[in-house]
């Protein structure tokens, strides 16, 4: 008997012990730490700036006197030339104290590199760090405290590793902390900190939520993660309509899309107001499918399971609110994120059914594939009415339409009020996340018309990613200024880059609209 209860006893203990092993593995990836000093470690490896010319600031000198110019030396007998995006491994020269160095070429001293360049510079030296190195060294640099920042930033966005899910701990190759050693450190630091990390970590959240599968990220915990991240922050507010408040809204097009799915739509809504009281905001409306299998009209099961990218747009406003309510920006801003799962089901929507939206239009669903545009049309009419916003902003990967036009280089951006393009094609040019304007003209708003209802939610005879932003243009009303960027091919990338390691969500959005909002919205 006693016996049996001590056994009974153990197999709850270690049933709670594991659980709590599980749940702790299970966390997200937490936002790499920068830090900055003053003082060069006093062994070990190190990365170490060096410009072209035999220039290596103060801490390369440092080095370079300490080895009796052994630093010159072996930079000579390596060839190296300290190009940009150009790394060189060396023997430390005896004397430094130091093992191996990792020199990072900073180009031509003085020569004009913009913001962007650098951020790839740090990238790109660290993930030839983590490489080489497993736990990456201290990161030496002597330059401008702005130009430590952006290289700081670049290197924490490239440490983004998605491998939470390796069971084998060899293969993990996400870094806690990065050290940066830099002169003016508390300059950098500050820059760094208020400016930069704020965005940083926006952009890490959002990429960690498109990552996740979709047996993970569903509408439901799409709003839990992102209210535990936005908890704490100042001024922010959270209100969450779930099927209910939707059917009483007359929301039916997004409770139309996820009626198939047996996890509940969600419309997320975040109010930030950091700025004036009364002032206008700006609304940022995003696509939230979670898996967008197609629905009814289902897609084929090539590379569907890449659909659980679907919620991207929704993430990027989600990160971009999380960035400026961290660095408190004074400004107002709404981020509205239009959450379903798009699956077929007994009692999921079929094509020809027709769905009454809150505008009050109605709207004959001819694919249940096109299913972006019906949830934002409720997400986006809600925040045009309720908030009377400055400029209403839509993020959705809305179209394949639009990856074959414009590729993985630029998001598809469309808009009533061409006077607002090209502020956001120099902002993309400054964010490195690049826009272009596809046309929205009448012809796309005809190819919507139908004898049924007033609009249908896919026609046969426009441009794919046209006819999708006439179609969410109908539920703007035309005095608002509105921009629909459709991020489809932008939002995920295969390959890693500078900014990127693993393969997978890019978190595009969060540094264009912070940016834009910073430059024409900010006090
Ligand atoms: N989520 C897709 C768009 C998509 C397709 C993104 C491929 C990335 C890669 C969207 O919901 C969709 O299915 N769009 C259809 C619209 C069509 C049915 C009018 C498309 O683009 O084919
Ligand atoms: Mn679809
Ligand atoms: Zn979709």
């Amino acid at each position: 008997m006693k016996r049996s209860i001590t056994l009974i006893i153990t197999v709850m203990l270690l049933s709670f012990v594991s659980s709590v092993v599980m749940a702790e593995k299970d966390r997200n990836i937490q936002p790499t730490e920068i830090k900055f000093s003053s003082q060069l470690p006093p062994d070990g490896n190190l990365l170490l700036g060096v410009y072209e010319n035999g220039f290596y600031g103060s801490f390369g000198d440092s080095i370079d006197e300490n080895s009796n110019n052994g630093l010159t030396h072996a930079i000579k007998a390596s060839e190296y030339e300290a190009k940009t995006m150009t790394t060189q491994l060396i023997t430390a020269p005896v004397g430094s104290g130091f093992n191996q160095i990792l020199l990072v070429g900073l180009g031509t001293k003085d020569a004009s590199i913009t913001d962007i360049e650098w951020q790839n510079i740090g990238g790109n030296a660290l993930q030839k760090a983590v490489e080489l190195f497993k736990q990456v060294p201290s990161i030496a640099l002597d330059v401008d405290p702005k130009v430590a920042a952006n290289i700081a930033f670049g290197a924490k966005l490239g440490s983004y590793y998605f491998d939470k899910y390796y069971t084998d701990t060899k293969r993990h190759k996400h870094q806690q902390k990065i050290n940066f050693v830099a002169s003016k450190n508390k300059a950098a630091n500050k820059y760094y900190s208020s400016e930069l990390n704020p965005v940083a970590n926006g952009i890490w959240h959002t990429r960690n939520m498109s990552n996740e599968p979709a047996n993970v990220i569903y509408p439901e915990s799409f709003v839990k993660q992102w209210s535990q991240h936005l908890k704490g922050l100042d001024n922010i507010k959270i209100r969450v309509f779930d099927e209910n408040d939707m059917l009483k809204n007359n929301m039916g097009a997004i409770y139309g899309v996820g009626r198939g799915s047996k996890r509940p739509p969600r419309l997320m809504v975040v109010e930030y107001m950091g700025g004036n009281k009364g002032e206008a905001p700006v609304a940022l409306v995003g696509k939230g499918i979670t898996f967008d299998t197609g629905g009814i009209s289902i897609k084929g099961s090539n590379n569907m399971w890449n659909m659980k990218f679907d919620m991207s747009g929704a993430a990027s406003t989600m990160g971009t609110v999380f960035a400026l309510a961290s660095r408190n920006a004074k400004v107002n801003v709404i981020g509205v994120a239009a959450l379903a799962e798009n699956m077929p089901g007994a009692n999921a929507q079929r094509p020809g059914d027709v769905v009454k939206t809150m505008s009050g239009k109605t709207i004959q669903i001819r694919s249940t594939d096109a299913e972006g545009r019906l949830v934002l049309a409720d997400g986006i009419h809600y925040a045009d009415v309720t908030y009377n916003p400055a400029l209403l902003i839509d993020l959705a990967t809305l179209t394949g339409s639009v990856g074959r036009a414009l590729g993985k280089d630029y998001a598809g951006l469309f808009t009533r009020h061409d006077d607002l393009v090209s502020n956001f094609i120099s902002m993309g040019k400054q964010t490195g996340e690049e826009v272009w304007q596809l046309p929205l003209n009448d012809n796309h708003f005809k190819a919507i018309e139908n004898n049924v209802a007033d609009v249908m939610n896919s026609g046969p005879d426009a441009p794919g990613a046209s006819a999708g932003a006439a179609f969410i243009g109908a539920f703007v009303r035309e005095d608002t200024p509105w921009v629909h960027l459709d991020i489809a091919g932008v939002a995920w990338n295969d390959k890693a880059t500078p900014s990127k390691a693993s393969p997978g969500s890019t978190g595009f959005g969060v540094r264009l609209l912070n940016g834009y909002i910073k430059e024409y919205y900010e006090k």
